[in-house]
């Protein structure tokens, strides 16, 4: 069944109070609820009450403490309906549920032996019969009953305010949250879980204790976690004004999870992999996501739980605008250029190819069949960039009164975009009509830029063109109010005082940098007073997530890269300059020529290498373009080609830079014990960088270097990215060696034997898929745990793009097989794994055709909700 924004209708009734008492077993867990429901007065007299329900036992059901006859009520696959209710009235249910065999991992379940839940989006319907809907919101009592020894620790959302003792070894807690939330925000977990505590003063003088709860073995992974959640609540109090608001804030770490983390008022879950990290065993990449992730969980308390979503097509008003508190602040810890690198690179490779794909949706899609499909790159990311242009369009000063007029009014609320953008609209005056096209229209705008100088009048015309393709569900683009940051650089490389004399800017007259409002479908603005033809720096700190085309010539991408004072745009430039390099060896490449690197790509590298930028930037811009990327370029995407020609191109980089390369990397060299900072993280990013590149030449001298680091690293930063130059060299040997080391230093730890099958599932070399599949029956692999299901499948179907597109078609069969397995326990899960296959419209026939023989495949099986909605979309 299609859900559509368009029938939106008020909850029949509000539950003003909810009463939870959970029985744990794993098999037979006992849900008694009391719910004190009243009547809406924003509906019809008379209405039944409907309320969620899924995989439910029913007990025992009665109103008013009088039991409910069999002809009063209706019980259906997921609903109970009981006709006739008075206005006011106690709802008593009993049910009874299998945590054990919930494999769904939605509503309440087991992950090792301890019991936990994830509601969001609508798993609280599996918990017990309740209006399943985000726009009721009560406040929750819960009980929690267990064995003592088996699950000493009981937790759920609020404070504590009763425990004891029971007969038969059995005790409880319950637990009071005082703030009205929708069901989705519950959360409950019984486990033998140790302690991590801490506590922070509030800027009204509040201590709130930090808790952060694992399994014993984890005692130690825990500190990172703890100071990035003390940071949060500084930067939300500084940047933002605000509060934390109960006197206890928990986070618990689960090895089974669908998705990153979850928002549960007072008490987070996690996913094990965002919450742990030590130096010897998590990256720094892991160490900054971890840093995102809890402060992402932790900002909702705010855009999320105090103000909610009035319904789930709105679920980019909390998600979308979080993302954005998440990325500011992670830019506020770290270097915020690289932080907007990482972001857009993402952005640009993953959300534009939803954003090309068969689901493509709108920020706010307007109909869905089942929403765990809509928890996506463009919900959460593009979802971002749309309120960074709000933010960018207001500036910090007027930003800040929105948030805080949206807050302040809507405290308690569950609301809609619309109310989100009217509070910004209100405190700056600007009018946000066209710009609301960006929540409702799909598809990533296209803007053609050309230009013209004219020496005679000093005058330079930018015309700039915009389109949206067209996408699955809409045929109808409009043009969007596009914000395009521009700055015009003279011979010298610096920055042109901007007039402006036609068209629509915000800042001021001889500013460098000008907003260009983009309006129309096509535009031309006039700058005046400008000496010489000028290199234009368009689309400055990315500021609206679109796709440019500027007919740059080398030297100007040359001088763009060495001089734009907008260091994103100076990345982008290289980007730029290597992407036509790379497709020009493509062309080469797919014409039976062997493909040359330009040696223009080769001496821009080289000054990179002299140049003074920081050591992570200089990372950043020394990376070429991923394969992911590149393959966004085409209509149909040269899988071969690309792979190919960007291995040749870092082999001749490498024999050309070799010296240079060796210099940077003795340059560098850190000293002292490990540390996550913005520096030093920057520094071994640089020299992985080049060690990788000088890895390609094969030489003994490199392969012992990289191995004594594999040995000798004392993080796993270093001794991962060593793993990964080894295991992905021609050297066989070698690669054995290492993983067989590794595996034995390892295999105790989840989280980093994650590590160990990505590494392998990522192996360019054409045994990839046997190994895979032969990894899908080691020990330490299991189809239930999403994280390693991510790690081997997800990283081989997604990643590893020349394998996964092999021509005998094997693995598109693989991956259907896997899938096909997967529905059955997890549909979450299985629904996001069959993206890649997805994707056919980008390929050349051939491949089309085996991959919707697959796709058809799948669509004959029984299947979940999910996967229908996801294949049917797909389906040619
Ligand atoms: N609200 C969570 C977050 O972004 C995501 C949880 C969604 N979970 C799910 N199974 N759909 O922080
Ligand atoms: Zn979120």
């Amino acid at each position: 069944p299609v859900i559509y924004l368009k029938d939106y209708l008020p909850p029949a009734f509000l539950a003003d109070k909810v009463e939870l008492t959970f029985d744990l077993y794993p098999n037979q867990t006992r849900v008694k609820s009391a719910i004190y429901f009243t009547r809406n007065e924003k509906r019809e007299s008379g209405l039944p009450l409907e309320l969620h329900g899924a995989d439910l036992k029913l007990i025992s059901l009665s109103l008013d403490g009088q039991s409910v006859s069999d002809d009063r009520y209706v019980l259906s696959d997921d609903q109970l309906v009981i006709t006739e209710v008075p206005d006011r009235f106690l709802f008593e249910a009993e049910v009874e549920i299998d945590p054990a065999n919930n494999t769904s991992l939605e509503g309440l379940y087991r992950s090792n032996t301890m019991f936990c839940t994830q509601c969001e989006a609508e798993g609280f319907r599996k918990i017990t019969y309740y209006p399943d809907r985000p726009d009721v919101m009560s406040s929750f009592t819960t009980t929690v009953i267990a064995d003592k020894t088996e699950y000493p620790v009981l937790l759920s959302n609020g404070n504590p305010v009763d425990k004891g003792e029971l007969d038969n070894n059995r005790h409880f807690v319950t637990w009071q949250d005082p703030f009205h939330k929708p069901a989705y925000l519950f959360a409950l977990v019984a486990g033998d879980l140790k302690l991590v505590k801490d506590s922070f003063t509030t800027m009204s003088g509040r201590e709130v204790a930090l808790e952060i709860w694992v399994e014993p073995e984890n005692l130690s992974k825990c500190d990172h976690a703890m100071l990035s959640l003390k940071n949060a609540m500084k930067w939300d109090e500084e940047v933002y004004g605000r509060e934390y608001d109960l006197d206890i804030y928990m986070i618990v770490a689960v090895n089974d999870f669908n998705m990153g983390a979850m928002e549960n008022k007072g008490l987070n879950i996690f996913n094990s992999s965002c919450v742990l990290a030590r130096a010897d065993t998590a990256t720094d990449m892991a160490f900054q996501r971890i840093e995102g992730v809890v402060a992402h969980e932790y900002f909702h308390n705010w855009s999320g739980n105090r103000v909610t979503c009035r319904d789930w097509f709105q679920l980019s008003l909390k998600e979308g605008f979080t993302v954005y508190r998440d990325q500011c602040f992670s830019a506020d810890m770290n270097d915020a250029a690289v932080k907007r690198i990482e972001d857009v690179s993402m952005l640009r490779t993953a959300q534009f190819a939803e954003d090309a794909g068969p689901t493509a949706h709108p920020v706010r899609p307007d109909h869905f069949i089942e929403i765990s499909n809509f928890y996506t790159l463009t919900i959460y990311e593009k979802g971002s960039e749309v309120v960074r242009m709000i933010a960018n369009l207001l500036g910090p000063d007027l930003f800040r009164k929105g948030s805080d007029l949206y807050f302040e009014r809507h405290d308690g609320q569950a609301v809609t975009v619309e109310d989100f953008v009217a509070a910004m609209s209100e405190v700056s005056g600007i009018d946000f009509e066209q710009f609301m096209r960006w929540y409702s229209q799909a598809g990533t705008p296209q803007l053609d830029v050309s230009d013209h100088y004219d020496a005679e009048t000093k005058q330079y015309h930018l015309t700039i063109r915009q389109m949206t393709p067209v996408t699955k569900d809409q045929q109808d683009k409009l043009p969007l109010h596009i914000p395009v940051k521009t700055g015009l650089l003279n011979t010298d490389g610096q920055d042109i005082p901007l007039i402006l004399v036609q068209g629509e800017a915000s800042g001021q007259q001889g500013d460098t940098d000008r907003v260009l409002h983009l309006r129309e479908a096509e535009q031309t603005f006039i700058f005046d007073q400008i000496p010489d033809a000028p290199v234009p720096s368009l689309l400055r700190g990315f500021s609206a997530p679109v796709k440019l085309s500027f007919p740059y010539s080398q030297q100007q991408l040359l001088h763009l890269m060495r001089h734009d004072s907008d260091g994103f745009n100076r990345w982008d430039a290289g980007q730029r300059l290597a992407v036509d390099a790379l497709q020009t060896m493509v062309s080469e490449f797919e014409s039976g020529r062997v493909p040359e690197l330009d040696s223009g790509l080769v001496e821009a590298w080289r000054n990179l290498l002299g140049s003074d930028l920081s050591p992570a930037i200089l990372a950043e811009m020394l990376s070429l373009p991923e394969e992911a990327y590149l393959g966004e370029q085409y209509d149909v995407i040269p899988v071969d080609g690309i792979h190919a020609c960007r291995r040749i191109a870092r082999k001749t980089l490498a024999q050309a830079l070799e010296s240079e390369l060796r210099t940077c990397l003795e340059t560098h060299q850190l000293s002292g014990p490990y540390k996550p900072d913005a520096d030093d993280i920057g520094k071994r990013r640089l020299n992985n960088t080049c060690l990788s590149y000088l890895m390609t030449l094969e030489t003994a001298e490199i392969t012992e270097r990289v191995w004594q680091q594999f040995n000798q690293a004392d993080n796993m930063t270093d001794q991962q990215a060593a793993l990964t130059m080894l295991v992905h060299s021609g050297q066989d040997e070698k690669a054995r060696e290492a993983l067989e080391q590794f595996e034995q230093q390892w295999q105790q730890d989840a989280l980093v034997m994650d590590m160990w099958f990505q590494v392998q599932a990522r192996r360019p070399q054409p045994d990839a898929l046997a190994r895979v599949k032969a990894l899908m029956s080691h020990p330490g692999f299991s189809l239930k745990n999403p994280n390693k299901v991510r790690s081997l499948v997800g990283a081989y179907c997604g990643q590893n793009r020349v394998n996964f597109h092999g021509l005998d078609g094997h693995s598109y069969r693989f991956l259907a097989d896997v899938v096909l397995e997967l529905d059955q326990m997890n549909p979450q899960i299985a629904s996001r794994l069959i993206t890649p296959l997805t994707r056919w419209q980008k390929f050349d026939a051939k491949r089309q055709q085996m991959m919707q023989t697959e796709l058809q495949r799948i669509a004959q099986a029984e299947l979940s909700n999910d996967l229908y909605e996801v294949i049917s979309k797909a389906l040619p």
